[in-house]
């Protein structure tokens, strides 16, 4: 039994703000952020959005696309870390508004940049498991309200979105591998270590990084993770159609295509008009080479992604 994604799904808020908007904010420029990150807008939730109805709205593009009933959905994974609310989860609060009424199991997952890779993994488990038949999975985060708007080394390379798949148990695969890894020991690199104690946030409720240190790490924990997804499944960089990395930062990206082997004609980029929406980037970056025609039948897809924590993994797939 193996899992293939049959829709796909993205939502972006309507608010644009660009790098030169940014410029009236903080101490900053369009070329500077452009050169380092490729980034060159990014979306900001309406006041009254909540990542739930980012996640909503995804969801019915991708649940639309794969021409099912939200009915026939029995487990939803909303890979977040920024939740509507401390509980219930926001996977719960999506199954409500979407009306699934029958669902097996609907949780959170927390990764950070890495939660779609790890949600689609385990997502792929349990199908493959005989767990569960259609998952819906979702990658969304409203990261604008965990952003300190006169940081300046931060404020300018998140923004909001959200990504959906639906996947279904399928005789033929669909996803071939998942490797998932985690390493504690550098969560001081990349933390909002804010926590509610006594009715209060204590701590730093904003996302705070060292900026230099991720990028070593993150190039550094890709190139192996990806080496090792296509070893064990004795594949070279020349045999993937679309590497579809997390979308952090251009660099980033380049570095790790490089050290495939793989030229950036192959990498799906949208960076640009999003920034890094953590776990959401994956899937509106999939989303968006899917809709365009980019990814098409047979071909082989691989996304990565490394996130807070640390995180890190890859999924391979035949589409
Ligand atoms: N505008 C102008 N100057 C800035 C800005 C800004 N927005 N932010 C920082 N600076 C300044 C710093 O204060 C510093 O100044 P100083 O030298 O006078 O002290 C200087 O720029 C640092 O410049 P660089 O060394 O050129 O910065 P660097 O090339 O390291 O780029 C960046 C910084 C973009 C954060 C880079 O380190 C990076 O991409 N890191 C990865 C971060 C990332 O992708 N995080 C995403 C979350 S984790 C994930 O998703 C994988």
């Amino acid at each position: 039994m193996y899992s293939r994604i049959i829709g796909t799904g993205s939502y972006l808020p309507e608010k644009v703000l660009t790098n030169f908007d940014l410029e009236k904010l903080v101490d900053t420029t369009h070329d500077w952020i452009f050169s380092r990150s490729g980034i060159v807008e990014r979306h900001i939730a309406a006041d009254s959005e909540l990542t739930s109805d980012l996640a909503l709205q995804a969801s019915l593009r991708a649940i639309a696309a794969a021409g099912i009933g939200a009915d026939e959905i029995d487990l939803v994974i909303v890979a977040t870390t920024s939740p509507d609310q401390v509980f219930p989860s926001t996977a719960c609060i999506l199954q409500d508004k979407l009306g699934i009424r029958n669902c097996g199991a609907a949780f959170d997952l927390q990764a950070v940049c890495g939660g779609f890779v790890y949600a689609l993994t385990t997502a792929d488990l349990f199908i493959r498991a005989g767990r569960a038949k259609t998952a819906l999975v979702v990658g969304a985060e409203v990261l604008s309200r965990m952003l300190d708007w006169s940081d300046r080394s931060t404020c300018v390379l998140f923004g909001d979105g959200a990504g959906a798949v639906v996947l279904r148990a399928s005789g033929r695969p669909g996803i071939v591998a998942g490797k998932l890894h985690a390493d504690g020991s550098h969560r001081g690199l990349l933390q909002a270590d804010g926590n509610i104690r006594n009715g209060e946030v204590q701590g730093d409720p904003f996302i705070k990084m060292d900026g230099k240190g991720v990028f070593k790490f993150a190039v550094k924990v890709l190139s192996e993770v990806v080496e090792e997804v296509l070893e064990e499944n004795n594949l070279q960089g020349s045999d993937i159609s679309w590497l579809v990395p997390h979308q952090a930062n251009i660099r980033i990206m380049e570095a790790t295509a490089k050290k495939l082997g793989l030229s950036m004609d192959n990498v799906v980029v949208t960076v640009a008009h999003h920034g890094n929406t953590s776990a959401a980037s994956i899937p509106l970056a999939l989303d968006t080479a899917v809709r365009d025609g980019r990814i098409k039948a047979g071909q082989n897809i691989l996304l990565e992604a490394v996130g807070g924590g640390f995180t890190w993994g890859a999924v391979l797939m035949e589409w």
